[in-house]
């Protein structure tokens, strides 16, 4: 008997992941992208192939008999980083690479599209293959395909991100938030200057900041339990430019991570009650402008225990493992906020197979040895689902 990994078409996986590879574009330009998507999908049967925002390429097949939808999606764009990896495929688009194994998940799902298409005898329901761009800058495409209406008719998704850190061979998972909401905030101090000997006529922005900054970081130790996950960090502090002059004003910059709806709007609220509360203090004024980013990728758990009983099947029991929550982002989230659904994550090789460097690494590497297994995943999770 063959197993689910034997039957992917792997000498396939590897020449579309190499060509990939080799053309990358950055998020909201994946032209070629999406063109050599739609020109591999033509290659298969009984698919109906559209797309519903730019550079998207969604591929339904419908199976023989009526049931459920479900969504199968892979992010297609690459990252602005110049390539350093050793590797015979290397970008040739200076300055482009596919830094975050995007090419991979594209790779798989069209693996996966090509074994599904000639099974819909054994399909109950409609697969949805979503190939997305724009994964890597906000708002993401995965918003603006919800928008465009992509999740109406689905009942569950699943997608998967590639891991150079975990032995190929290994799917992990959890339940619940698997990644970070992650939101920015820029605030401009308006003080009042004046010269530095005369420190009683000014309203000096830069001791302000940093009393706000002070405060900012007591939020977290505080304010939060210690059961929750948050991170804030500045990454940016500007003011003044000599050293005798109070300036006027002052900019700070940073970062909000959490991966819980209450703790995300309850720091927001604690942020500008602070600076609201130290600018009145001091007789200052400010502008605050406070952007909420990716939300939180959260695994449903029924989709998650789907997930878990498909990973048993193609990989075995022992080679699952509890995936970390992660403070990063992921635009996958835009789905899983209005639908059920599970991200999980593919054991791409480790440093021992030479895959040292992490996602969005110049020398960013995975083995493709793991292609059938997510490729098979894929296609174990529909045959779960909608298999007769
Ligand atoms: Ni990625």
């Amino acid at each position: 008997m063959t197993t689910i990994q034997e039957q992917m078409p792997q000498t396939d996986m590897i020449k579309w992941r190499r060509h990939l590879h080799r053309y990358p574009e950055l998020s909201f330009h994946e032209v070629e992208t999406a063109k050599y998507i739609q020109k591999v999908l033509a290659e298969f049967s009984n698919l109906q192939v559209s797309s519903l925002t730019e550079n998207s390429v969604i591929a339904i097949l419908k199976g023989n008999k009526p049931g459920k939808t479900i969504a199968l999606r892979a992010d297609i764009d690459a990252l602005p980083i110049m390539e350093e990896a050793n590797v015979a495929f290397q970008s040739e688009n200076p300055g482009v690479m596919h830094a975050c194994g995007h090419d991979t998940h594209t790779a798989m799902l069209l693996g996966a599209v090509k074994v599904l298409s000639t099974m819909q005898d054994k399909i109950a329901g409609t697969v949805k293959f979503i190939f997305q761009p724009a994964e890597e800058v906000p708002p993401g495409g995965a918003k603006l395909l919800v928008e465009a209406g992509v999740m109406e008719d689905v009942d569950m998704v699943f997608g998967l991100h590639i891991a150079p850190n975990i032995p190929v061979g290994m799917i992990g998972t959890r339940k619940g938030a698997v990644s970070a909401a992650s939101d920015v905030f820029t605030l401009k101090i308006k003080g009042k200057g004046s010269h530095g000997s005369t420190p009683d006529l000014s309203i000096d922005p830069i001791m302000i900041g940093v009393e706000i900054i002070n405060n900012l970081n007591n939020i977290v130790s505080r304010n939060i339990s210690p059961f929750d996950n948050a991170v804030i960090s500045i990454g940016e502090f500007n003011a003044g430019k000599t050293t005798n002059v109070i300036p006027d004003t002052a900019q700070i910059k940073g970062t909000v991570r959490t991966n819980d709806k209450e703790v995300r709007l309850f720091i927001k609220k604690r942020i500008e009650d602070i600076i609201d509360g130290i600018c009145k203090m001091y007789d200052a004024s400010y502008e605050l402008d406070y952007l909420f980013g990716y939300s939180e990728v959260n695994n449903d758990s029924r989709a998650t225990d789907i997930v878990i009983a498909a990973a048993e099947k193609v990989v075995g029991k022992n080679e699952m493992f509890e995936a970390p929550k992660m403070m990063g982002g992921e635009d996958f989230s835009a789905y899983t906020d209005v639908r059920p659904g599970s991200f999980f994550i593919l054991g791409g090789g480790t440093a021992a197979q030479e895959c040292g460097y992490m996602n969005h690494h110049p020398k960013f590497k995975i083995m493709e040895d793991c292609f059938p297994v997510g490729a098979g995943m894929h296609v174990q999770l529909i045959l779960d689902i909608l298999g007769e």
